[in-house]
């Protein structure tokens, strides 16, 4: 079936707000087609951009968090954090003009002081430049870690104490959420992992308390339009009580 009469179904049922996706799989696809993995990665950049095209384009939902670069990633060879980070910066730079024309906003959520210099300027050019942009808000998680958002938090929340007085018996979740690095996203309604595992990896820990799990065998340089909204299909059949009674 094709995905476009998929799309007509999805767009009448309840869409999720904010999907987050763990983009998995890079390595494999590239390792049966006896690629490298760098390729992997490649189409895998491809494959975000796709999913990106059509989420803003068919206004699937407002938010969309993609995983791009673990703090544990640091970890893979030299090499491979090179061309990571060296594609993650092209991609931002070479796609930017189109996806502010469909009025996409994008920011950078992540330990930016680790970013290298250029890849930090880009960020910052392509924030400024789509802040005002009220299309879909594409966040770019890199170096990015769910522990290290908790651990901004606490530190913030130290220093208010110290400086303004913040009282221990003021925080709420509230007053937690508004001090992490993630203060600007809503709750995740969707979380997608592709190529068959079934964990969060320390992605969005705090924004993915009553998210709805999501996974698929897929590869994700072959997660295209169809996967993504069968994700959503998946998503709508879902019963979402948040820890009350079922209507
Ligand atoms: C996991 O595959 C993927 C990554 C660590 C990198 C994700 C990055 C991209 C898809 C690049 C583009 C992203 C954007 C937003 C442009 P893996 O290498 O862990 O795969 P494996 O588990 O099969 O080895």
């Amino acid at each position: 079936m094709c995905w476009k009469s998929v799309l007509e179904r999805v767009r009448a049922g309840r869409l999720p707000d904010h999907v987050a996706v763990v983009m998995d799989g890079n390595g494999r696809w590239a390792k049966a087609r006896r690629l490298s993995r760098v390729e992997g990665h490649r189409r895998g950049a491809e494959a975000a951009e796709r999913l990106i095209r059509l989420a803003a384009g068919e206004r699937v939902c407002r938010h969309l968090t993609l995983f791009a670069f673990s703090t544990e990633n640091w970890d893979r060879p030299p090499e491979e954090v090179d061309f990571l980070l060296r594609l993650l910066e092209e991609f931002i730079a070479q796609k930017v003009d189109e996806l502010a024309a469909a009025g996409v906003r994008l920011d950078v959520l992540g330990e930016r002081e680790r970013f290298p210099e250029r890849l930090s300027a880009e960020v910052s050019r392509v924030e400024e430049l789509t802040r005002r942009n009220e299309g879909l808000q594409v966040h770019v998680a890199l170096s990015f870690g769910g522990r290290w958002a908790v651990v901004e938090a606490v530190r913030s929340a130290v220093r208010a104490a110290q400086e303004r007085g913040l009282q221990a018996e003021r925080v709420d979740e509230d007053v937690v959420h508004g001090l992490m690095p993630t203060a600007a996203l809503p709750d995740v309604d969707l979380m997608i992992r592709t190529a068959g595992e079934q964990r969060l990896s320390n992605f969005l820990l705090w924004e993915a308390a009553y998210a709805e799990l999501y996974f698929t065998p897929v590869l994700w340089p072959d997660f295209d339009e169809a996967a993504f909204l069968e994700a959503v299909v998946s998503y709508q059949g879902r019963q979402r009580s948040f820890g009350g009674v079922r209507p």
